[in-house]
């Protein structure tokens, strides 16, 4: 029976060696322990040996016993621990492994433009104001010396929402508003969209893209404006980009100029684009028309002021080489996608 004990410890530590799994494992312990076991049936026969022998053998079995039952545990730690090894490696995330790249959108070119103009801007200590599409004509028109049945009124083909509200022509209100609300020193610039009611073609759009600049305080000169906005030219185009100033006329500012800016595609040299003149125009200016002021509540005989309103389109259509100014609202991925 000794013989059989050992063979049986035996038989378990080499069977031990080979369990891969907890199920093959338990399929063991069943197989040593169990009720079928071996072990119990050595217990069972128990019986036939004389009444002596039996207390020796019985311990015997039991620590034999006792034995497997360990080795099964160390088994099963060992395993658990092995499993858990192979888990990790498993789910292991490999960081370095370059992934497929998610197609991710863009800016719209009117806005990259518009940013780059604030960033100018504000480098000069200009802060950006904004206001209502929907306008009153006071606003829009009035305190901009644009009184009703004034002629210049129909040079901006105004969509009217009733009577005395229109969608604004201009984002000349906004200096309006920010005049009656603020004392000097004023320095502002306002984007946003206006509206006028042109058929939409290469370069015409019912709706486009302003950002005026107002700025109010003593002594302010033409001076000042011209240095602002050669600063803005370079700023936009780079150096040996200037301005040329032509005279023009706007109710809003006394005296007015119409601005072009050194051609960027040629550098002035003359090209398709600027028609070979070197030169493209991009806004309208002036020195604030002292009857503006006065209407806002700004005392013209203390403060002067310069003003003037920028076309995002014809800027970004310029730096982007674009043609046609439908495409900035189409929504042409072909078009857009362009921009990343
Ligand atoms: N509001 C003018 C326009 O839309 C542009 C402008 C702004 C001119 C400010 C002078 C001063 O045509």
């Amino acid at each position: 029976m000794q013989e059989t004990i050992r063979e049986i410890l035996k038989e378990a530590r080499a069977a031990l060696e080979g369990v891969k799994s907890a199920a093959d494992l338990e399929a063991l312990r069943v197989h040593f322990q169990g009720k079928k076991g071996r072990l119990t049936a050595l217990l069972r026969g128990m019986g036939e040996l004389a009444a002596e022998e039996r207390p020796a053998m019985g311990a015997l079995i039991n620590s034999a016993r006792e034995t497997i039952s360990e080795m099964i545990e160390l088994r099963g730690i060992a395993l658990r621990k092995a499993e858990r090894v192979l888990r990790l490696e498993a789910e292991a995330v490999d960081v370095t492994e370059p992934r497929p790249v998610p197609s991710v959108g863009a800016l719209h070119p009117l806005s990259m433009v518009l940013n780059d103009l604030v960033d100018i801007f504000v480098g000069l200590g200009y802060e950006v104001v904004e206001g209502p599409e929907v306008e009153l004509d006071t606003y829009n028109f009035e305190l901009l010396n644009l009184p009703k049945n004034h002629p210049a009124r129909d040079a901006q083909d105004t969509f009217y929402i009733e009577d005395n509200i229109v969608l604004r022509t201009h984002t000349s209100p906004v200096q309006a508003r920010t005049m009656l609300a603020r004392k000097p020193p004023i320095r502002i610039i306002c984007p946003g969209r206006v509206f006028r009611a042109d058929e939409a073609d290469a370069t015409h759009s019912p709706n486009f893209h302003q950002i005026e600049g107002l700025l109010v305080d003593r002594n302010i000169t033409m001076a000042d404006l011209k240095g602002t906005l050669d600063a803005f030219a370079r700023g936009l185009y780079g150096e040996g980009i200037t301005t040329r100033f032509r005279p023009s006329f706007f109710p809003f500012t006394e005296p007015s100029a119409e601005v072009d800016l050194t051609c960027m595609a040629c550098r002035g040299a003359g090209c398709r684009i600027c028609k070979g003149t070197g030169w493209i125009e991009v806004l309208g200016c002036g020195m604030v028309n002292p009857k503006v002021l006065d209407l806002c509540g700004i005392d013209s005989s203390e403060y002067t002021g310069f003003a003037f309103g920028i076309g995002l389109e014809r800027i970004a259509m310029m730096k982007y080489g674009i043609n046609d100014m439908r495409f900035f609202y189409e929504g042409d991925l072909r078009f857009l996608t362009q921009f990343r």
